[in-house]
């Protein structure tokens, strides 16, 4: 029997461990410096002013709406071709999602996708039962998949209507744009350390900014709402416990050390695949845009052009190879769909797209070998059922 290929694989060292087994050992598990450091650490990597680690990607972009003042009824833009936290931030706030459809070629909104939804906000229309109309103050820009929005004509976009950027780089930790980092083109940006991602602390997130006063916000509203001197009983503002422990913060320090390799060979992994599919005439590769300057590979999305996406993906599973349907559109899920009514035909290329979407296993560690067999799985399901 051989053994299942996982979808993902956390990378984790035997100094990754030591590092934990010394937190655990210091009796120090909480706000101490490990979790300072890793957040520093994160802000200095992608070139911001300031980092903060908490407890999850969702906590991260939660605290930037929060100290953005996000108010009840505002209109929020965001693609539904993405993870569903995204979205659900924006109803944490009571604000109102607007979708964004996306580029066909690399699935991120475009300048032009953008401004089409904006300038459907200020027309006015109806997003499934709800009716629409106003000014947009946010754009929650998501770096889909890792790979970096064509920044340039979307902030201009946002700049041109008055809309605060939010950086959604979950997934995109050390790619560049144009040789800057994603997270750092709004005004506050969030990263993902769940153990799908390139770097993992089990469960975490970071803030970073150049703001010191989104910084202090999401430092406090972290913590209880405690005010600068973190006085325990002591509360200044309204907050949460978005706290990362320090256990996990020493683990993703000890994994920061060595992003540079992470990424390098995730990057090999992804050019190997590439390479074994070329010639597979119904595989469409993921593309990267010449603007990418360093692709930080999250996962490996392919999009069958013909075969039958979904028996595909069963066929691939009971051979023993986990493969996913990375993104079923957030717009079009039960939750949205009972919250919202149906909206259906609202974004004709996400649509399409994501019914030909097939994430392979992908983790930094993957062997030739493996990614050998994930193809002849997925040429032999398309044979068979595709
Ligand atoms: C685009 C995107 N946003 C937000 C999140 C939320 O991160 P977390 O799962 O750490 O809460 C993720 C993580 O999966 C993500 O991929």
């Amino acid at each position: 029997m051989r053994r299942m290929i996982p979808l993902s694989r956390p990378d984790i060292t035997e100094e990754d461990i030591e590092e934990v087994v010394e937190v655990l050992k210091s009796g120090r598990l909480s706000l101490g410096d490990h979790t300072r450091k890793f957040g520093e650490v994160v802000a200095q990597y992608v070139g911001a002013k300031y980092g903060w680690p908490v407890s999850s990607g969702t906590a991260a972009l939660h605290l930037i709406l929060e100290s953005l003042d996000v108010k009840e009824g505002d209109i929020v833009l965001v693609p539904s071709f993405t993870f569903i936290a995204s979205v659900n931030v924006i109803l944490m706030k009571k604000a109102i999602p607007v979708f964004v459809d996306v580029d066909r070629r690399t699935l991120n909104v475009s300048s032009e996708t953008l401004e089409d939804a904006i300038k459907r906000c200020l027309k006015g229309f109806k997003q499934g039962d709800v009716h629409i109309k106003g000014v947009p103050g946010f754009f929650m820009a998501v770096d889909v998949f890792g790979h970096p929005l064509d920044w340039d004509g979307v902030l201009e976009v946002c700049s041109r209507y008055g809309i605060t950027v939010i950086e959604d780089s979950c997934e995109a930790l050390g790619s560049e744009y144009k040789g800057k980092k994603t997270g750092t083109f709004g005004v506050a940006g969030a990263f993902a350390f769940y153990p799908n991602k390139q770097i993992t602390t089990g469960e975490g997130g970071v803030v970073v900014t150049d703001s010191e006063q989104i910084f202090t916000l999401v430092k406090s509203m972290s913590n209880q709402g405690r005010g600068e001197d973190e006085k325990w009983l002591y509360h200044v503002r309204f907050g949460y416990n978005y706290r990362i422990d320090e256990m996990s913060a020493a683990l993703g320090l000890s994994q920061m050390e060595r992003i540079d390799r992470i990424l390098e060979k995730r990057s090999e992994a992804a050019d190997r695949y590439s390479k074994m599919l070329k010639d597979l005439p119904w595989v469409q590769v993921p593309v990267v845009e010449e603007y990418v300057t360093r692709m930080s590979w999250f996962v490996y999305v392919i999009r069958l052009n013909g075969p039958d996406r979904d028996r595909v993906m069963k066929y691939m599973e009971e051979k023993g190879v986990q493969v996913r349907n990375y993104f079923h559109p957030v717009h079009l899920q039960p939750f949205y769909e009972k919250t919202f009514g149906n909206m259906r035909g609202l974004l004709p290329v996400t649509e399409e797209e994501s019914k030909k979407t097939l994430a392979l296993p992908f983790f930094t560690n993957i062997s030739p070998k493996e990614q050998e067999r994930v193809v002849e799985i997925l040429e032999e399901a398309v044979e068979r059922v595709g």
